[in-house]
């Protein structure tokens, strides 16, 4: 891969769709997800394996999974039981969430967090050809208990990497981060952290793409976004859309980094997502007059 290489993580059919009540049919979402593929994604969350009574949008997360058996999907799981249903439908790789903060953790699953990893160390033993990512949910901040150590992130990654995860994500839950706090953060865990590390980032308070920067100044090179800036975790009060993909493509083809999206398909898409999930999007290019990428670079 080459050094200006940086690979965007597509999370808006999960965490896009969770944050959306009005039903969208399967189809429109396997329509969408096909063209975010189209558009050059490598990395996608389809989906998400939960309790429908906690998101019931999520529930067709087994039909997507087995309707793109030839694509590299990921789903979120938050506990045992949706790895199971996971696995049985086919899926490959997992993003397991799990919230540094007690108070998230127990909102959004319902268990500590020391729950949450006993229940993914009898996950890598179930099924140990599942990929996972380790999400650690408010790694920089929690909407009920404020600031959150770093020490506290450092142990959770320790856990992870004993337990033999794939790749570590630190989550932005609720945009709260700024770049230097981001910056602090990196350079204090990414010398314990030897495995693929992403960042998945959220706009609430406008920062999400210095933090993305901020995130690839200091070596990282895997961001989490979702097209059209949609998305926000239903149990976090307050939490906003993540940064939008079509802009971070923007921001980084504009610096000249590489990335496998093409700009004008994935405009495509956003467009797509007005017209059949939410007509007002936060996304900046998306919102352009003409919604071209025509005066700026959009080289891959
Ligand atoms: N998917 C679907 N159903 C599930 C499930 C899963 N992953 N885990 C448990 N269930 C079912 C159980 O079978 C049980 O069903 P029943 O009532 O018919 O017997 C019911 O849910 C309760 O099981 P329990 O283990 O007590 O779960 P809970 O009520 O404590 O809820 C979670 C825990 C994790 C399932 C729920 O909080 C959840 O799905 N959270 C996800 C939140 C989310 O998606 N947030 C945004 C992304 S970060
Ligand atoms: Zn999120």
């Amino acid at each position: 891969m080459e050094d200006n290489f940086i690979t965007i993580v597509e999370v808006g059919p999960r965490d896009g769709f969770q944050s959306i009540k009005e039903w969208i049919p399967t189809k429109t979402k396997l329509m969408i997800i096909k063209a975010l593929y189209e558009a050059g994604f490598t990395n996608m969350e389809v989906g998400a394996f939960v309790s429908p009574k906690a998101i019931a949008q999520m529930r067709d997360a087994s039909t997507i999974v087995q309707e793109l058996k030839e694509y590299p999907t990921t789903v979120l799981v938050p506990n045992l039981y949706g790895a199971k249903a996971a696995f049985e439908a086919g899926a490959k790789a997992i993003t397991y969430v799990v919230s540094v903060s007690k108070s998230h953790n127990m909102a959004n699953v319902r268990r500590t967090p020391q729950e949450s990893l006993e229940a993914l160390k009898e996950i890598k033993q179930a099924y140990p050809s599942l990929h996972v990512k380790l999400a650690l949910a408010t790694s920089f901040g929690c909407p009920f208990e404020g600031e959150i150590p770093i020490k506290a992130v450092a142990n959770m990654v320790r856990f992870g990497q004993e337990l033999n995860v794939d790749e570590i994500c630190l989550a932005d839950t609720i945009g709260i981060a700024n770049p230097i706090q981001v910056q602090k953060t990196l350079k204090a865990l990414m010398p314990q952290i030897d495995r693929p590390l992403g960042l998945h980032l959220h706009d609430t308070r406008g920062m999400g793409l210095a933090n993305a920067f901020a995130a690839i100044n200091e070596g990282v090179s895997m961001i989490e976004s979702a097209v059209g800036g949609i998305g926000g975790c239903p149990f976090a009060p307050g939490a906003a859309g993540n940064i939008a993909s079509e802009d971070l493509v923007n921001m980084l083809h504009s610096m000249g980094f590489k990335t496998s999206i093409d700009l004008d398909k994935l405009l495509k898409v956003s467009e797509l997502i007005k017209k059949h999930v939410s007509p007002t999007l936060f996304s900046r290019m998306a919102n352009l007059p003409n919604s071209t990428c025509k005066g700026v670079s959009c080289g891959k």
